[in-house]
């Protein structure tokens, strides 16, 4: 019998662009929505649909689709421990034209693990950037003005997993397709 044709869709391509990262849960995820509609009105910009809002840890670009498996096994052993986050601060970044939230202070455990994700993939050859890791997530894209970090009162996000995450490019824009998960140690 003939195979039925492949769809021309982008998880048909070789290469899929990839990341791992945070991923709040309804609660954080909507809170943080509340603050980026608000954040709209004083800088514009195009806000971070809610359902995508994510703190990277690592950003592959584009990988080989026969290296997910083994990127699966990179993460599988990561020994890290859950931890809580204290988002506590809006800012934006000039050079991007983002804004995002982050925590005045970064919890030693979110370095680690992003750190040691960062080690195992490039001693399997992968290429990330050399910038150092700078928790954020990004709750607008393309703002007119950018504006002075200042504080919130803090939203508690607890991270008890990482998850890998497929980028597929639409017209509206990226679609994420969580593709992995990994738990942390409680
Ligand atoms: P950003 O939110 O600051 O743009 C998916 O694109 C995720 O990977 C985004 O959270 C994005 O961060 C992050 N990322 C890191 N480096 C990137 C790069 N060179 N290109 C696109 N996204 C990148």
């Amino acid at each position: 019998m003939a195979e039925a044709a492949q769809p021309a869709s982008a998880s048909a391509s070789t290469r899929a662009r990839l990341f791992f990262a945070l991923w709040p849960d309804a609660t954080v995820s909507g809170r943080l929505d509340a603050q980026g509609r608000q954040l709209r009105d004083e800088c514009r910009g195009r806000l971070t649909r809610r359902e995508t809002l994510h703190l990277t840890l690592a950003f592959l670009g584009d990988v080989d689709r026969q290296r997910i498996a083994e990127l699966g096994a990179i993460a599988a052993q990561i020994d890290a421990p859950a931890f809580v986050l204290q988002l506590d601060v809006l800012g934006s970044w000039t050079r991007n034209r983002i804004a995002w939230a982050g925590c005045s202070e970064t919890p030693g455990a979110l370095q680690d693990l992003a750190a040691a994700l960062a080690e195992r993939l490039r001693a399997a050859g992968i290429e990330l950037e050399r910038r150092p890791f700078r928790a954020h997530i990004t709750l607008l894209r393309k703002i007119a003005s950018p504006f002075p970090a200042r504080g919130i009162a803090p939203i508690a996000w607890r991270a008890d997993e990482f998850v890998l995450v497929e980028s597929v490019r639409t017209a509206e824009g990226a679609r994420y397709q969580v593709i992995g998960r990994w738990p942390l140690r409680e």
